[in-house]
């Protein structure tokens, strides 16, 4: 076993915290049958503790030791998508610790197709409860450089696995009550599921989850710079009222820089949904070290293939200028 591994597991085994990549973000883990590890999850990120983890497993092989019921559902997804970048929400067995599923009958799992992670987790033999290893209601880590920022000395180790492909959180899909419930959309779309599932999934109601899913709090992935979603020409009108007023601004657009300024810093975001979801944290943490009056992003289109990347947007646009809730 290569060493910076081996550390990894000896410090899960006792009970410390690890931060490594995942192919969506940096997650921030524990032993998820170690309560107490668990809790320096929340007392690290700041997070309320009633919100639940995802376990990460090593493999499909382990669902049985968390989940009590496996839906046939559940079997075909985790056939077609693991390792890759999709949660089953499941019931869980009555040995899951209340610590990870924040008291809730189901658990989340997934099996994560980074090769570290799926080294470490492969070593480790267990369940590794980890959310993304950024600060409550910040914007997620997507590479090892920003877990540090984030956390600095509140986590012993830092796996790093370069930049993170995929960039955003995996699709998170209910299968514990019945008909399938998407409950935060990822790089796996609606129709991926629906061809898998033979039925396209539900669409959870946003705010109906927002106890139950934390990303699903309007408040969230967000920059501490005010970040304003706009329409092209919308882009146009605020450019030309910041100039007027002599306001800093930053644009992140998905054409070439439309306006040269001392006072607007122009990056050009990917046109195409894979890409943008790719960028967008590392860009928003640029932007929002700029010390800009504003951040105005322009609105990505409507549309089945971007609606995880403008859902995050609508989540960051919304958490906006304010500080740390913590
Ligand atoms: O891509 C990802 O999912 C990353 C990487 C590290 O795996 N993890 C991640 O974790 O985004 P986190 O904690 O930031 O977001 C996980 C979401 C939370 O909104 C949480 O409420 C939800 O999953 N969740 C976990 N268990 C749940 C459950 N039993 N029922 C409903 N939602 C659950
Ligand atoms: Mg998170």
């Amino acid at each position: 076993m290569r060493a910076e591994i081996a550390r990894a597991v000896a410090l899960l085994r006792a009970g410390e915290l690890v931060a490594f990549p995942t192919e969506t973000v940096y997650g921030l883990g524990a032993d998820a049958a170690n309560a107490a590890a668990v809790a320096k999850i929340f007392a690290a990120k700041g997070r309320p503790s009633e919100h639940p983890l995802i376990v990460h497993l090593p493999s499909a092989d382990h669902l049985a030791r968390w989940a009590r019921e496996l839906p046939a559902e559940a079997e075909k997804l985790a056939a077609a998508f693991w390792p890759g970048p999709l949660t089953l929400i499941l019931r869980r067995r009555p040995e899951v610790h209340d610590a990870v599923t924040g008291g809730q009958d189901t658990v989340g799992l997934r099996v994560p197709s980074h090769p570290l992670a799926l080294e470490l987790l492969a070593a480790f033999d267990g369940g590794i409860a980890a959310p993304s290893a950024n600060r409550f209601g910040r914007i997620s880590p997507t590479t090892a450089a920003h877990v540090r920022e984030e956390l600095g000395g509140r986590v012993p180790l830092v796996l790093d696995g370069g930049a993170c492909p995929v960039g955003i959180e995996s699709t998170i899909l209910d299968l514990s009550r019945g008909a399938p419930v998407l409950l935060r959309p990822g790089a796996i779309g609606a129709a991926d599921l629906a061809r898998v599932l033979g039925r396209a999934p539900e669409l959870a109601a946003p705010k109906a989850e927002a106890p139950r899913v934390s990303g699903s709090l309007e408040a969230h992935y967000a920059p501490r710079t005010p970040l304003q979603l706009v329409s092209s020409d919308g882009l146009l009108f605020a450019l030309r009222d910041a100039l007027v007023a002599g306001e800093k601004v930053a644009v992140l657009a998905p054409t070439a820089q439309a306006i040269s300024h001392d006072l607007v810093t122009w990056t050009q975001a990917p046109a195409e949904p894979a890409g943008f979801a790719h960028d967008l944290y590392a860009s928003l943490r640029a932007l929002d070290a700029l010390g800009c009056v504003r951040i105005l992003v322009q609105q990505p289109p409507a549309g089945e293939a971007w609606l995880a990347v403008n859902d995050r947007l609508r989540r960051a646009a919304a958490g906006s200028g304010e500080e740390d809730e913590t």
